[in-house]
């Protein structure tokens, strides 16, 4: 009786703990600042974002107060008859509709990002060397084959024709659903964005690493949706 009382006296102060600890060092989801990219699987500028810009969340402790969701659709197209056209051709929409798969696979950011990653960094062998190296094919291959790919570009497509305002070219990034005009803002943005209680990540202290590096990113042209423009993204602000 004095031994069973006392092991959920134990028990009950282990989970106060777990939970003080858990409440202190990790951002509750619903506080976590909401990080949305619109973007398409071949646009160069989408593929050096998500490479130099976004690997910032992921490399450093910035993800765990990050919701971050990756939106692949861009600047297609659905006609009447719900065809999809996508800017770049019929392998772009093979490319989002796979990545699409990949984020149903893993809902998990920190799991698709990486995945997504290696596609767009070599968009042309990616399907020997990504699957090597991160798994999922099975999966991924019966949902791209399957009517779900279609329903997940749907549902893509729904977010980005509903983005208020609309989005003038990819990629396009909304940091709590206001566009990010500076990406190379991205982090110190997100860190002033982060209204919880959790401690700020390392990062946002960090006044050399709340900017990116003079990279590609700094120069990061972008992709209209009419492609008759092509200014930098800097211009426009
Ligand atoms: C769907 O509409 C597009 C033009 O809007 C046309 O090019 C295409 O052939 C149509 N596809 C089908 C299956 O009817
Ligand atoms: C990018 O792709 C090249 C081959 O095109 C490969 O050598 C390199 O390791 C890849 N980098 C990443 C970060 O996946
Ligand atoms: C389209 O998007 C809106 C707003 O994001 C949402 O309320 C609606 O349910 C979506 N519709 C479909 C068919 O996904």
């Amino acid at each position: 009786m004095a031994s069973s009382s006392s092991h959920r006296l134990v028990f009950f102060c282990l989970a106060c703990l777990l939970f003080t600890f858990s409440y202190n060092s990790v951002a509750g989801e619903s506080d976590k600042v909401k990080l949305n990219l619109y973007y398409e699987s071949l646009c160069p500028y989408c593929q050096s974002f998500i490479a130099d810009g976004l690997v910032k969340i992921f490399d450093s402790d910035l993800h765990t107060i990050t919701d971050l969701k990756l939106v692949p659709f861009g600047n297609a197209h659905v006609s009447d008859n719900l065809t999809v056209t996508c800017q770049h051709g019929e392998e772009e929409c093979k490319l989002n509709a796979i990545e699409a798969c990949a984020i149903r696979t893993w809902p998990d950011p920190n799991v698709h990002y990486w995945f997504i990653r290696c596609i767009e960094n070599d968009t042309t062998n990616w399907e020997s060397s990504c699957f090597a190296q991160y798994g999922g094919e099975k999966a991924i291959k019966d949902c791209y084959s399957s009517d779900l790919s279609k329903i997940l570009i749907f549902g893509y497509a729904n977010q980005t024709l509903s983005l208020k305002p609309k989005h003038k070219y990819v990629p396009w990034v909304t940091v709590n659903s206001k566009p990010l005009y500076k990406l190379n803002d991205l982090v110190a943005r997100v860190c002033k964005a982060y209204k919880g209680k959790a401690s700020l990540p390392k990062i946002c202290h960090s006044s050399a690493l709340s900017k990116l590096p003079e990279s590609k990113v700094m120069k990061l042209q972008v992709s209209y949706a009419d492609e008759d423009f092509n200014y930098q993204a800097e211009d426009l602000n």
